[in-house]
């Protein structure tokens, strides 16, 4: 007897790397999560906002959790509606951005399809690509000039590969390089038949973004997390804005009851209570410019970043890794997995833990690398 194979598509694919508590490594290192000082993901190091733990008490003490969810999240997504000012047809909420990305995969993609990237970026679009049987075909920036985005470049690539889906990361992660709506609408032109998903993740920590391309049009995709400006990890919690075609096509891909009722529950309160999110991430991105200063002036090359992460070049970024683990309980990104093994990711966090970072880092001399 032979039981049957996965999908090739399945067999062929690596899983992608990601930031955050690698739970078996910090067991042999005799470590808990929570002792850990977490420089590899980009979330509010602040927390969420104050009204979320209340919500969750609530949703707890009415029983929430021994009911289904609301398979359609209506009050959070009229929450999210209102606040941005679209009919709530136009919003899907995921079990995180990540649940978004692989339903926009399995809605619009078919095998021999193209799917395009501008890397090294977020490694999902890559594996939702895969998984469809889709190569994403990519152009990539160069350490050399900062990962700049050169749009004539971008451009043609795009109109060779004519691909049916573009995965845009708007801030970029992990290179933290933005476009702004002239960039946006020229590259669109170059590929206009193409859904564009603008993943947003990032967007809150930005000092000036543009409004986004609103009106949504069909073909445009917005995605944006909760999970990272309202500190929402643990929860999952993001959304997409889009055509209300296209919402639904997503909706009809989406497993039922996928998003928690103590993550909606969660979603309606960080929602409605936004005044901690915008103070701390502003503060985040102030405390960046201030972690690159003083990594910059112990001689380490960090790249110029329009968000609160950022690359800083090591040499070797997994010794690193493993050496800020160990001796300091300091977790950074290591970058390989972006084809970046010079490279880790630090995300700025409050001014003392940063100036843990810098010190421990301080025991890697720049110019031993
Ligand atoms: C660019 C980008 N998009 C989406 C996600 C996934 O976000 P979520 O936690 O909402 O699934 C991440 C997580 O690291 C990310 O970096």
């Amino acid at each position: 007897m032979t039981a049957p194979l996965p999908r090739l598509a399945l067999r062929i694919m690596n899983s992608e790397a990601h930031g955050g508590p690698d739970h078996a490594e910090l067991a042999r290192l005799g470590l808990r999560p929570e002792d850990i000082l977490d420089f590899s993901v980009s979330t509010n190091a602040y927390g969420p906002p104050p009204a979320v733990a209340t919500a969750i008490t609530a949703a707890f003490a009415t029983a929430e959790v021994t009911r289904y969810p609301d398979r359609d999240a209506t009050a959070l997504r009229r929450a999210l509606a209102d606040r941005m000012d679209v009919a709530a047809e136009q919003v899907l909420v995921g079990n995180g951005a990540a649940e978004l990305i692989w339903l926009i995969a399995l809605a619009y993609l078919r095998p021999g399809d193209t799917a395009f990237v501008i890397g090294p970026t977020f490694g999902e679009y890559r594996a939702a690509s895969q998984v469809m049987g889709v190569q994403a075909s990519e152009w990539r920036a160069s350490a050399d000039d900062d990962f700049a985005i050169h749009e004539e470049a971008v451009m043609a690539a795009l109109r060779q590969a004519q691909p049916r889906v573009v995965w845009l990361c708007n801030p970029n992660n992990p290179t933290g390089t933005y476009l702004g709506p002239d960039a946006w609408t020229r590259l669109r032109a170059a590929a206009p038949d193409a859904l564009w998903v603008i993943d947003e993740a990032y967007r809150p920590f930005l000092d000036d973004p543009w409004p986004s391309p609103f009106p949504i049009e069909e073909g445009v995709v917005l995605l944006r997390s909760l999970t990272k400006d309202c500190a929402l990890a643990g929860l999952r919690l993001g959304y997409a804005l889009g055509a209300a075609s296209t919402i639904q096509a997503l909706a009809a891909a989406q497993p039922p009851w996928s998003v928690n009722s103590l993550a909606q529950a969660a979603g309606v309160a960080a929602v409605n209570d936004y005044t901690h999110v915008a103070r701390t991430t502003a503060e985040l991105r102030a405390q960046a410019l201030a972690l690159g200063q003083a990594l910059r002036q112990r001689g380490w090359r960090v790249v110029p970043s329009t968000t609160h992460f950022m690359l800083v070049e090591v040499g070797d970024a997994a010794s690193v890794r493993a050496c800020l683990l160990r001796e300091h309980h300091i977790q950074v990104r290591d970058c390989a997995s972006f084809g970046l093994p010079q490279f880790i990711r630090v995300a700025a966090r409050r001014p003392d833990e940063n100036a843990r970072l810098v010190a421990a880092l301080g025991e890697a001399s720049p110019r031993e690398q």
